[in-house]
């Protein structure tokens, strides 16, 4: 089915100059761009975006990370999109994400993998919200 995810540039890959080679292979794969943006996230949008990880012991070098520079948020759609992007995103951890993914292609780290992809259609909703009320 169409859906709509809510992707992150995250501050890492703006800081390397790596936006338009990721925009390009969402591209390429067919995806549409409905909603673009540089934005640079505050504490509350950190805490409301990672609602899910704010007790984990990896939140506050995360939230630093996140917070700490301009990011790219965008909201790609497409058939089976939220699915599709993650699979083009690789696995969270850039060192064992797989050859040809974007974390696997460009990322060595856990935490500075490059882009946050929404994982379930639920999530996707919630995200798009917090981003883009506008498109909700
Ligand atoms: P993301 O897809 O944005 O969702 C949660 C983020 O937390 C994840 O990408 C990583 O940036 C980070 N993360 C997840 N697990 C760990 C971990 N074990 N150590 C450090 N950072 C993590």
């Amino acid at each position: 089915p169409e859906e709509r995810t809510l992707v992150l540039i995250k501050p890492d890959a703006v800081r390397r100059g790596l936006v338009g080679e990721i925009i390009s292979r969402f591209e390429r794969k067919g995806l549409r761009i409905d909603a673009m943006d540089v934005r640079t996230m505050d504490a509350a949008l950190a805490d409301a975006h990672y609602a899910e990880h704010v007790d984990k012991p990896f939140y506050p070098p995360l939230h630093a990370f996140m917070t700490g520079g301009p990011l790219v948020a965008l909201v790609l759609s497409g058939d089976q999109v939220i699915d599709v992007v993650r699979n083009l995103v690789g696995a969270t951890d850039g060192r064992r994400a797989a050859a040809g993914t974007i974390r696997g292609d460009f990322s060595l780290s856990n935490r500075e993998n490059l882009v946050h992809a929404s994982d379930s259609v639920d999530s996707a909703k919630r995200e798009i919200a917090l981003w883009f009320p506008e498109l909700a």
